[in-house]
């Protein structure tokens, strides 16, 4: 049996809060290793990285999905007892629910319901001295989602609505007051969303066949129960939510194309799909989800190493998206990798990795670099503005962060 190097500290909790984002590689460095130890809030916990370690960690024969979500990150980013946390038929049942919504004619819509949603914010935008892109993109992103979800939103709540849900996802890494915040956003928009669910059921408010508020609403886990109305709300959210979440990457790809003009012009002219290469590069580059846990569902042996029953398992996602063995130069932004670089399910893994159906990658991945690629191709030709001197640093600390400033546009013009 081979021994899973250790690492040195007594308890990593505090490095992980210090170090933030490259708290895995930084010991996959030092250990030179893809598989080590550390304690974790006391527990042993197994911590791997790499495209071999996430074949690993995907396979369902191996992991389980139940106990691995901290209740602190349950209670404000994805709800109680969401998809996230199902295993087996019960996870299969409710991510079919999620990827029936991914039909090439439902993205259609929802670029669609954005398309215009960009046009009409920009619209305003051109009437005000400046904004900040991150909180008008989380409002259209809004917007967008709840009339393709099919979840009325009245105008004048649409931005604190959207606040809420952006405050859910800064909430999880937050201790005090940001988590706090994020918990009431959180149970505010279940209230609101809970209501809407009753009100679909009571045939008070008619909804689109197999639109997210349709498909939650009615259903039925693998055991033939209906969803309660909260766990509906809590799923539906899980649509609304992430959504809005692609405001963070909206604005690092704004950060990108100011900080690396050169590429504006390859965007405008290139005959093959540079906005791909170029939207892929902001989901490698640029940090959202640091980390993803599971529990050991039976012992086995890996490498040589035990894993025993129960173990935490930590798959180190932002280290092997900078892991120059994967990405040459990886700390460069340089869209041109994405040319001809096949891609694993393992190797590219900035919304979990394994597979769509059987395994919990994220439902919402095709969506994100759609939705992405709209908003880059908006910034790029449908406007002209001017970007301040400001902050536009982020902190690999915090979880999840932001540039500083939240990138702020002045004189903002529509163009064409
Ligand atoms: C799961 C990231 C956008 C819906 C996940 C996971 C990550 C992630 C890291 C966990 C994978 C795992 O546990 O193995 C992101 C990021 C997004 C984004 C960074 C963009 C900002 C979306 C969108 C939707 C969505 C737009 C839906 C419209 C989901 C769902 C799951 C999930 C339902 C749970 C899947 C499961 O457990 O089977 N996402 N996501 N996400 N995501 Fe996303």
């Amino acid at each position: 049996m081979q021994t899973i190097p250790r690492d040195s500290s007594l308890d990593s909790t505090l490095d992980v809060v210090r170090e933030g984002f490259p708290f895995l590689w930084n010991r996959t460095r030092r250990l030179h290793s893809d598989i080590f130890q550390i304690r974790l809030l006391g527990m042993k916990t197994i911590c791997l990285h790499g495209p071999e370690a996430a074949q690993l960690f995907y396979d369902p024969a191996r992991f389980v999905r139940e106990g691995a979500v901290p209740r602190r990150i349950q209670t404000t980013l994805m709800g109680l007892d969401a998809v996230q946390t199902k295993d087996g038929a019960m996870h299969r049942c409710r991510k079919d629910a999620f990827m029936s919504l991914m039909t090439d004619q439902s993205r259609r819509q929802l670029l669609q319901l954005l398309a215009d949603e960009w046009q009409a914010a920009a619209a305003q935008w051109e009437q005000q001295p400046e904004v900040v892109l991150f909180e008008e993109a989380q409002e259209v992103l809004c917007r967008a989602a709840c009339a393709w979800a099919g979840v009325p939103l009245k105008d004048k709540q649409a931005r604190r609505r959207a606040r809420d849900f952006g405050a859910m996802v800064d909430g999880f890494g937050g201790v005090g007051p940001r988590h706090w915040r994020g918990k009431r956003a959180r149970t505010r928009t279940e209230n609101w969303i809970e209501g809407i669910i009753k009100k679909i059921r009571k045939g008070k408010l008619p909804v689109v066949k197999g639109s997210a508020a349709d498909v939650m609403a009615y259903l039925r886990d693998a055991d033939g129960q209906q969803l309660d109305a909260r766990m509906a709300a809590v799923e539906l959210m899980n649509v609304l939510r992430p959504i809005v979440a692609i405001a963070t990457y909206i604005t690092f790809a704004a950060v990108a194309l100011h900080e690396y003009p050169a590429y504006r012009g390859l965007l405008r002219a290139t005959h093959e799909d540079y906005t791909e290469f170029f939207v892929q590069e902001v989901r490698r580059d640029f940090p959202f989800a640091p980390f993803l846990g599971a529990r050991v569902r039976e012992d086995f042996t890996w490498r040589g190493c035990q894993f025993a029953k129960g173990t935490l398992v930590l798959l180190d996602v932002y280290g092997t998206n900078h892991d120059p063995r994967l990405w040459h130069n990886p700390n460069l932004f340089w869209p041109d990798r994405f040319r001809n670089r096949p891609i694993s399910p393992f190797d590219f893994i900035p919304q979990g990795g394994g597979h769509y159906e059987n395994g919990h990658r994220c439902a919402g991945e095709w969506i994100t670099i759609e939705v992405l690629k709209q908003a880059v191709t908006f910034l790029n030709t449908g406007l002209r503005y001017d970007v301040p001197a400001q902050d536009l640093r982020y902190s690999l600390t915090r979880m999840p962060t932001l540039p500083a400033s939240g990138f702020v546009m002045r004189n903002v013009r529509v163009t064409g």
